[in-house]
């Protein structure tokens, strides 16, 4: 018993005397493990910081050309060039280069004129009389030589655009002289070049086409900002359309089709002003007059495009010709509805009825438009999705470095046709950037900063698609004319 009580007594004493112990162990090793931690701590965190700091740093370094914004500090001449920015550039080799747009194809059929003679001097000489200028490059710069005056500052921001590409792409663009056409109205008439003298068409820039003539299509100035409209330029205004979408879902939108905008400028559209609600009628449109001047007077507060997405379905209607609205109108994530255009810029080519908009024929214009949206209204999924692949057209083919990757192909390709050299025009001045902006201000000023570009690209210009054969190019058409036929006789595919 004793031995077993003392040995219990052993026990508790040891036990005791452990348990103090293993605490003061414990404690003692939570200290120290505690300090050791923080001061590892904090110096992990010294470490780590800085790591991150410099690797940041050396992303940047591969990433981040250098910028070179718009430099007005010659005190003497606002007119001088500098001579600071890069002429040439070099990727890496592993630069990725993603594929174009499927509507690039288009560049090969708008050059097909001059496929099999090359482009004299004589051919472009004889586009002088339907030109507003002469655009030169030689050796990277480029020169003006100005016929006409344009309306507003088109030719300012078509120039504009032209001097940013050669920023994007320093020493990439080839020399090259191109005659540009900045009005309305296309001007090389194709009946005129098909008679037995075969005399070859005069190459004309243009912002777009039609199936009569054979203008070579463009980016249209709108990209770069439309000033007296107060548009900004298209990377900024496509933005704030998108966050303009998100102000109305589109269920909750107004369930009509919707048109604003300025009638006087074509028949269309003021047969179009008859569809609107009446007493008698209701064809399911909104049509709004918009009187320029009017809005002017009010800073363009009723204008603004972002807040222009409030209705399921919006309406596309030509102007003269083709309409800058037509991006601004299909990027609104409603069910666009195409008036059957009969122009096209450089990027609308390759849209597909009932998958990017809803072709309305222009006879009996007033039911189709009504037709359409009593078919969205009774199938509302069916009708948010082609709206939705409009405005992912836009969003995934028009980013800036598309619209300069076109000019950038188009340029290429017709450089490649020339058969003359090119030269700097007599009397022309060089312009560039500075020439051009610093001595302006206001609106024109302000959007051509915010559309500028400030250092090469990092990545390559997008991989051409082939052109298409006689063969494709036939079955494309010919299944666009399908589906609109289906909507014409109202029998679209079950599965749509
Ligand atoms: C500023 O402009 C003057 C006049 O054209 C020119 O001679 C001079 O070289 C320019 N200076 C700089 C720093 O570009
Ligand atoms: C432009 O000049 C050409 C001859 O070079 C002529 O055939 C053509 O009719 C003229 N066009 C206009 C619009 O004056
Ligand atoms: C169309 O109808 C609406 C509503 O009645 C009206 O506010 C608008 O001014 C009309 N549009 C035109 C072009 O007459
Ligand atoms: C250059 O432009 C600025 C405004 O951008 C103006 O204040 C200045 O007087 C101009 N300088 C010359 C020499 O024209």
């Amino acid at each position: 018993m004793a031995s077993s009580q003392s040995f219990h007594q052993a026990y508790n004493k040891n036990k005791r005397w452990v348990s103090t112990s293993a605490l003061f162990s414990f404690i003692f090793l939570l200290l120290f493990a505690l300090s050791t931690f923080i001061i590892h701590w904090i110096d992990l965190s010294k470490v780590t910081s800085t790591t991150i700091f410099k690797t940041i740093e050396v992303l940047n370094n591969i990433k981040q050309q250098p910028q070179f914004p718009l430099n007005c500090n010659n005190e003497t001449s606002n007119s001088t060039c500098p001579f600071s920015y890069p002429t040439t550039f070099h990727l890496n080799d592993d630069s990725p280069s993603s594929s174009c747009p499927n509507y690039f194809k288009w560049i090969h059929e708008d050059l097909k004129p001059w496929e099999k003679t090359g482009i004299t001097r004589e051919m472009v000489e004889s586009g002088k009389n339907m030109s507003h200028f002469r655009l030169v490059v030689v050796n990277g710069k480029a020169y003006i030589d100005k016929f006409a005056k344009s309306y507003q500052t088109r030719d300012v921001f078509t120039i504009w655009g032209i001097l940013q590409l050669l920023r994007l792409y320093p020493g990439k663009i080839p020399d090259l002289e191109l005659m540009f056409q900045c009005g309305d109205k296309n001007v090389v008439d194709k009946k005129k070049f098909q008679g037995p003298e075969n005399v070859s068409p005069p190459p004309i820039f243009h912002y777009c086409g039609d199936e009569d003539t054979l203008d070579i299509v463009f980016p249209d100035w709108t990209f770069w900002g439309w000033a007296e409209l107060h548009i900004r330029p298209w990377e900024t205004t496509l933005r704030n359309i998108q966050e303009g979408n998100k102000n109305v879902k589109w269920k909750d939108r107004t369930p009509y089709a919707f048109w604003k905008g300025n009638p006087a400028v074509s028949p269309i559209r003021k047969e179009l002003e008859k569809c609107n609600a009446s007493e008698e009628h209701d064809w399911n449109a909104r049509i709004y007059d918009i009187q320029w001047q009017k809005e002017r007077s009010k800073n363009f507060q009723d204008t603004k495009l972002e807040n222009q997405c409030t209705y399921r379905y919006k309406i596309y209607a030509e102007g003269a010709t083709w309409s800058v609205s037509e991006k601004y109108i299909i990027a609104c994530d409603s069910m666009t509805m195409f008036i059957e255009p009969k122009y096209y810029d450089f990027f609308t080519r390759s849209l597909i009825p009932l998958q990017h908009y809803w072709p309305i024929s222009a006879k009996n214009m007033c039911e189709e438009i009504k037709f359409a949206v009593d078919w969205g209204n009774a199938h509302l999924d069916k009708a948010q999705k082609i709206g939705e692949g409009g405005t992912n057209y836009i969003i995934d083919n028009l980013k800036m470095k598309f619209v300069y990757d076109y000019m950038f192909h188009l340029l290429n390709s017709y450089a490649k046709l020339l058969r003359f050299k090119p030269k700097i025009p007599e009397g022309a001045v060089e312009v560039c950037s500075e020439s051009m902006a610093c001595s302006l201000r206001g609106a024109r000023k302000h959007f051509m900063v915010e559309g500028m570009v400030i250092s090469p690209s990092d990545t390559p210009p997008c991989t051409m698609p082939s052109p298409y054969t006689t063969q494709t190019l036939h079955q494309f058409l010919q299944e666009k004319e399908n589906l609109i036929g289906q909507v014409k006789t109202r029998a679209m595919n079950k599965e749509l």
